[in-house]
């Protein structure tokens, strides 16, 4: 059996490592292509996009792919609906693995956004030391509020994403614990934090820390994805794959 497993996240890494060596079923990552230095994966890995739900299609055709286990970023929209798409033209079976968002606990002072122009707006008009964890591409939004001073930290360089604006920025990836955070928050006088709800156990330390240390956390909300059978862990992603080979 040949599975296509979706990646651009610890959980499809793991997927991958617990895939690898198989004598029953070969696996293939596939990445977007977003990181320069991708993590090496021990399965065979192919990066770059597909072209669309056509481009898909064809590519699970031609790599007789009977399982897709789509484990991309819950942020990442477009290549589930295409990956839902393709899988139920070509009649593969597909399941989502997504991690669980994270929910507001006592303590914590979340300000709830659905989407990042709403979180640019949510740091109001009073100039405030900004931690922006949103990620590379989402950068050019907070352009339309520059009496902010930002801290911005992303794995590939930001580029002209924030040009003449009052930027700190610091290159780095995961996981981040939550001593390392609050003292960095410390460092930089961090008033407030903006992060997606992205979930998952690698940067929830800016959580627990920003709710250490009193601070308020802009939290975006996960964009709509399709529907299809899903599973919150890689163990339970595992099950689903062995169940497909045993009946296919
Ligand atoms: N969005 C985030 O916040 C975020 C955070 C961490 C990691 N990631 C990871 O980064 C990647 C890109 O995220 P995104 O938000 O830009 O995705 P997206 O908006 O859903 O996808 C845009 C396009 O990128 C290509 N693509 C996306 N994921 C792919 C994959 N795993 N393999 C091959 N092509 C892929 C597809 O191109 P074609 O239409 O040409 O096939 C897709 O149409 C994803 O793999 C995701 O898991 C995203």
């Amino acid at each position: 059996m040949h599975v296509l497993v979706l990646g651009g996240t610890t959980e499809a890494s793991a997927l991958a490592a617990h895939l690898a060596g198989r004598r029953d079923l070969s696996a293939t990552l596939s990445l977007a292509g977003r990181t320069s230095f991708p993590k090496p994966a021990p399965v065979p890995t192919r990066i770059g996009g597909f072209g669309g739900v056509k481009g898909l299609g064809h590519w699970l055709t031609e790599h007789r792919v009977e399982a897709v286990v789509d484990a991309t970023h819950p942020f990442a929209a477009v290549i589930s609906r295409n990956a839902a798409a393709a899988c139920a033209q070509r009649g593969v079976p597909l399941l989502a693995l997504r991690r669980p968002p994270w929910q507001a606990q006592a303590g914590d002072r979340w300000i709830d956004v659905p989407t990042m122009p709403d979180a640019v707006a949510a740091l109001g008009p009073t100039p405030r030391r900004v931690f922006l964890t949103v990620g590379r591409l989402e950068l050019p939004a907070f352009a339309a509020a520059p009496q902010h001073a930002y801290m911005v930290r992303t794995i590939e360089p930001i580029g002209d994403a924030l040009p003449a604006l009052d930027v700190v920025t610091i290159q780095d990836r995961g996981p981040f614990g939550e001593t390392d955070e609050r003292r960095l928050m410390q460092e930089h006088g961090i008033e407030v934090v903006v992060t997606k709800n992205a979930g998952g156990a690698a940067t929830f330390g800016k959580i627990a820390a920003a709710r250490a240390l009193g601070l308020p956390v802009v939290m975006v909300a996960r964009p709509p994805k399709p529907d299809a059978l899903t599973v919150e862990s890689v163990d339970a992603g595992l099950a689903w794959i062995e169940a497909h080979g045993r009946a296919s």
